[in-house]
């Protein structure tokens, strides 16, 4: 079978700063120019928190948030006022200085018990989320992507659930051993639009491997294994993470 090529935007900025605005003037371009529901997935860690606070400071009152629906890609398991919370992190710095409905907020529920909490926000999706293909169809997923070649909560130790058939599930961090709770490949590539959000030269090697593996169509890195189906993949980098890019044959 014809392999489906993925058209892959790739847009390079100064700095994280500039990376996170240029970001956040898309965002608010794309869903001023959507109607209804927008049901957009966040990824935590240290990158977003720049477009976090971005979005509060400059786009409080513009961002129709009553139409927006926030929820995670994934989630530490401890408490939302754990430091490691991606919840308590996007709450501290966007959830709190904007009107955004509680009940259009849905989090993980990082204190319940990791298996039982994976079941539960798999089931919340699959009740809120509109579905394509019988997958949940998220508007938008924005990825992170780790120094080795993670995504979401899915590490390089983990190969074996790209193919999963469930909407989320419970691993452990490899290292740290620490619960966590994750959307899985199969919803990320159902999406309508994914945006990697990567910057800092140290994931500048990484990233030129995860984009010739998308060319060998084989590879040890999940975030390799990002390719939306039906929808359309953006990276947003600075030009330290993009640094090892020849951006001519990315084109
Ligand atoms: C998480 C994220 C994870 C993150 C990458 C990059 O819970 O940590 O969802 O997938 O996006 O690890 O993290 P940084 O932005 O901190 O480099």
């Amino acid at each position: 079978m014809e392999e489906e090529l993925i058209s892959v935007e790739i847009t390079v900025f100064e700095n994280p700063q500039d990376t996170a605005e240029g970001f956040a003037e898309w965002l608010f371009e794309w869903v001023s120019s959507t109607e209804g529901a927008v049901h957009i997935a966040l990824s935590g860690g240290s990158t977003p928190k720049r477009l976090f606070k971005h979005l509060a400071d400059c786009y409080a009152e513009d961002f129709p948030w009553n139409r927006i629906h926030l929820w995670w890609v994934d989630e530490r398991c401890v408490p939302p006022t754990h430091e490691d919370s991606n919840y308590g992190m996007t709450k501290k710095l966007l959830l709190d200085k904007v009107d955004i409905p509680a009940d259009q907020v849905h989090r993980i529920i990082g204190e319940n018990d990791p298996d039982t909490e994976a079941r539960r926000y798999g089931e919340e999706i699959l009740a809120r989320v509109p579905e394509r293909e019988s997958w949940p169809e998220f508007d938008l997923v924005l990825l992170g992507m780790g120094g080795d070649g993670h995504t979401a909560s899915i590490f390089p130790n983990r190969l074996d659930l790209i193919e999963t058939a469930t909407v989320t599930v419970s691993v452990t961090h490899p290292s740290s051993g620490q619960p966590r709770v994750s959307i899985t490949h199969p919803v990320i590539n159902n999406a309508k639009h994914v945006v990697f959000l990567i910057t800092g030269p140290d994931k500048a090697d990484m990233l030129q491997q995860v984009l010739d593996a998308e060319e060998a169509n084989i590879s040890p890195f999940p975030a390799a294994f990002v390719e939306p189906d039906g929808g359309l993949l953006s990276y947003y980098l600075d030009v330290a993470a993009a640094s090892k890019l020849d951006l001519e044959d990315e084109a």
